[in-house]
């Protein structure tokens, strides 16, 4: 065995913190501790190994794929003693019934082979995704841009329910990368760009899955599995899975700060990061998986892998030999429970590497104990089935909800001589092969991992069909481009001088482009420009001078500077899901107002890719050297944006003291008016710049959002509380600091100067 130091920094650092102190992220719960140690006592070697794999369903499904094949669920969960099983059979997914009918199957065997329940887990991404009766919400970006915790919490209460009423007890959710590089085939999947704001989501969501109790989670919540852990979302390549270069300082102040919030709120488990960060493989980081996690915060929940990540160690990263070895590594790293999808004989390999010494007896226990009590938080000794009613599953009251959710995230780029809304009367051609598409609508993780929501879900209307519904005999289609069917990240041109003929008689063409869907590495691409066909098709659309309007439906901001111009106006649905067609024929008609804004930068040229809180240094705006910096932020729109059809004016930016030290807790309230003719929804958004720092500081920093509703002519008082410790950054000695010295906070046009009076310096690594 290769001597590591990955493992022997954690060595080191697991002696010096000794057991877990400072912070307890989860209060212990003495009766879920002594039902553990119960349960622990009985256990064999190979039964406690056992609990440390998971594997895809695949394993026990028999030839035709929808059902289990006894044989294997003999030797899985018989011999093998398994502990867990994830995903969905036949790779889609099935009823509520069928779900639980194949749950119960293995649970049976379960508690009648070990006498431990297994834990079954799904990703559930945007709702019930893997489930063809559940409720899909907008994807998370969506819920992002409505800057309304309002929706993550609801999405959260309403996936937890529905995936419990299939007899499901653990979600993979929620996902809390950072979208911070557009190349990046999962940005849809995270909240958006910023910290703070991903902070707030997914507590919301966690708090809404799980319930206030995560030692008692009842029967309408589940475990959460945040993920992940952590800075998974800037590969330097752009493409998934590949390695990262992150300073330690912002992996700590930025990556870190959204699990941070959601360990705190009680989450029970977390997957780990499948790439590797400055040439350590997530995997196999003992700093971070048992350093900051477990010792920093006290935290007693499991952590799981990501798909064959173990088999990665070896296969792909070549920091291990073989298998075992990448087993120990990972364990010793402190994983708790290995996906290992398919290899049954995993089991045997930790057996054979703590009958070898290469894993302690202790370093086992404490991984059993791990997913022991989550079983046991979970209820599911006394409930490894549960009979609960379910009446709002698959109900109007959370279709409703998934519907409001989209209404809030469209975005409204561009308005150009206010061609939106329609007054009824235009004859619409509607364009583009996200036209009459479902699937482009809800992306990836809906009904299959790629999305397949056409095959799925054909009662819910297309944007072609919304429409066509909304405004009567207004409105016809025809596509242009469509995807390719024999490759469905391709496009091809069908009949594009077709949809030309017909834009002379329209009055207004709507072209809907973007992407299809995609999730993890079949969304890789070389070239973040729109394709070419889809901007030809806009091009020759543009040349009979018709106005256009370009409806943006895509899971990242794919590049459109040449496009965009010949465009009246622009709107970005993003990834709206089931209900995203009739929210923006709702938009468009006036019949309610938009309100998203975007929480990402999007992006103009490809050698200019941006986040808001760029170094000061970065920006001739913001700077003054003595180079002649071309240095420019030349972005589509910024992180933030968007319009409405009413306006807002802001007033009476107020902060509650001057100057204040880190003790302190500001108040800064703001005056927000409608001061245009409609109703309408403002996110209002509090930012913060340090003016000088031992740092280049970030040019500004979301610190605080609301949304509120006004009425035309009705003012509303947003107040924001902020502890001065929020404006706290990692130095670069990986310490949170707050420096004397000015900060401006700014929001909505407005700003005011408050000082610091005392710098202050924390020796704890998270405050
Ligand atoms: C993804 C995870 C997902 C897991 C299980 C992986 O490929 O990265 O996000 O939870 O598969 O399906």
């Amino acid at each position: 065995m290769k001597k590591h130091p990955i493992l022997l920094t954690a060595l080191a650092l697991t002696a010096a913190c000794g057991s877990p102190k400072g912070e307890q992220a989860i209060p212990a719960d003495k009766d879920v501790e002594a039902k553990v140690e119960q349960v622990l006592k009985g256990m064999s070697l190979k039964e406690k190994a056992g609990q440390l794999v998971q594997l895809n369903i695949s394993v026990l499904e028999d030839a035709s794929r929808e059902a289990i094949d006894p044989a294997k669920l003999d030797y899985v969960i018989g011999e093998q003693k398994v502990g867990s099983i994830l995903n969905v059979m036949h790779d889609k997914a099935h009823s509520r019934e069928e779900t639980a009918a194949m749950v119960k199957l293995i649970q049976d065997k379960s508690m009648e082979a070990i006498g431990i329940p297994c834990i079954y887990g799904l990703d559930m991404i945007h709702g019930a995704t893997y489930l063809t009766d559940g409720t899909f919400y907008p994807q998370e970006i969506n819920i992002g841009a409505t800057f309304n915790r309002t929706y993550a919490r609801m999405m959260g209460h309403a996936m937890a329910y529905e995936t419990r009423a299939a007899q499901v007890p653990w979600v993979f959710s929620p996902v809390m990368d950072l979208g911070r590089d557009p190349r990046w085939p999962r940005l849809w999947e995270s909240f958006g760009e910023d910290p703070y704001m991903q902070a707030e989501m997914a507590r919301e969501e966690t708090l809404a899955l799980q319930g206030d109790d995560p030692n008692h989670i009842d029967l309408e919540h589940v475990a959460v599995s945040l993920k992940h852990f952590v800075g998974y979302g800037v590969p330097v390549s752009g493409k998934d899975r590949t390695p990262a270069i992150i300073a330690e300082n912002d992996l700590r102040e930025k990556f870190f700060a959204p699990f941070l919030a959601c360990f705190r709120a009680g989450a029970l488990t977390a997957m780990v990061n499948s790439a590797s960060i400055n040439g350590i493989p997530t995997h196999a980081n003992a700093v971070l998986l048992s350093g900051w996690v477990k010792e920093q915060l006290g935290w007693d929940g499991l952590l799981v892998t990501d798909w064959a990540d173990i088999d990665n160690l070896y296969v792909r990263d070549h920091v291990a030999a073989d298998k075992r070895e990448a087993v120990a590594m990972g364990i010793n790293a402190g994983i708790d429970m290995i996906m290992d999808p398919y290899d049954p004989a995993c089991v045997d390999d930790i057996v054979a590497l703590v009958e070898e010494g290469r894993i302690s007896k202790a370093r086992l226990d404490d991984a059993v104990r791990r997913v022991l009590r989550l079983k046991v938080r979970l209820g599911l000794f006394e409930n490894p089935l549960w009979e609960h009613d379910y009446p709002y599953f698959g109900g109007h009251g959370f279709a409703h909800e998934s519907y409001d959710a989209a209404l809030e995230s469209l975005v409204l780029l561009k308005n150009e001589g206010g061609l939106l809304p329609f007054k009824g009367t235009e004859r619409l051609l509607v364009c583009g092969p996200n036209a009459n598409s479902l699937r482009t609508l809800s992306g990836g993780w809906s009904y299959t991992w790629q999305g397949a929501a056409d095959d799925f879900a054909p009662q819910y209307n297309t944007i072609f069909e919304a429409l066509f519904d909304r405004f009567p005999g207004k409105v016809s289609w025809v596509p242009g481009v469509v995807y390719d069917p024999a490759d469905w990240q391709k496009d091809l041109a069908i009949n594009v001088p077709q949809a030309v003929r017909a834009a002379q008689s329209a009055d207004v063409v709507i072209c809907c482009i973007g992407e299809n869907s995609y999730c993890e590495t079949p969304g890789n691409m070389d070239d973040l420009n729109l394709s070419a066909n889809q901007k030809e098709l806009v091009k020759a659309l543009a040349a009979i001078g018709k106005p256009i309007l370009l409806v943006l439906n895509e899971g990242r901001p794919r590049l459109i500077g040449d496009i965009e111009p010949l465009a009246k106006a622009v709107v970005d649905v993003m990834l709206p899901s089931n209900f995203g067609g009739d929210a923006l024929a709702a938009l468009l008609a006036g019949d309610e107002n938009f309100s998203g804004k975007l929480p990402f930068t999007y992006s103009k040229h490809i050698n200019a890719l941006h986040t808001y809180d760029y170094k000061v240094s970065e920006h001739r705006e913001t700077m003054e050297g003595s180079y002649n910096y071309d240095a420019v932020m030349d972005v589509q729109w910024p992180f933030g944006f968007g319009l409405s059809y009413t306006s807002f004016a802001y007033s009476n930016l107020k902060v509650s003291a001057e100057t204040f030290d880190a003790s302190d807790e500001l108040t800064v309230s703001v005056d927000v008016t409608n001061t245009g003719s409609r109703p309408g929804k403002e996110a209002v958004l509090l930012y913060s710049s340090d003016l000088v720092a031992s740092l280049i500081p970030d040019v500004k920093r979301l610190r605080g959002f609301d949304k509120v509703s006004l009425n035309p002519g009705e003012t509303h008082t947003v107040v924001f509380t902020l502890p001065a410790s929020s404006l706290a950054f990692v130095g670069a000695d990986g310490k949170w600091r707050l420096e004397a010295g000015d900060f401006r906070l700014s929001c909505g046009g407005l700003s005011a100067l408050v000082n610091c009076t005392a710098t202050k310096v924390w020796d704890q690594p998270n405050i």
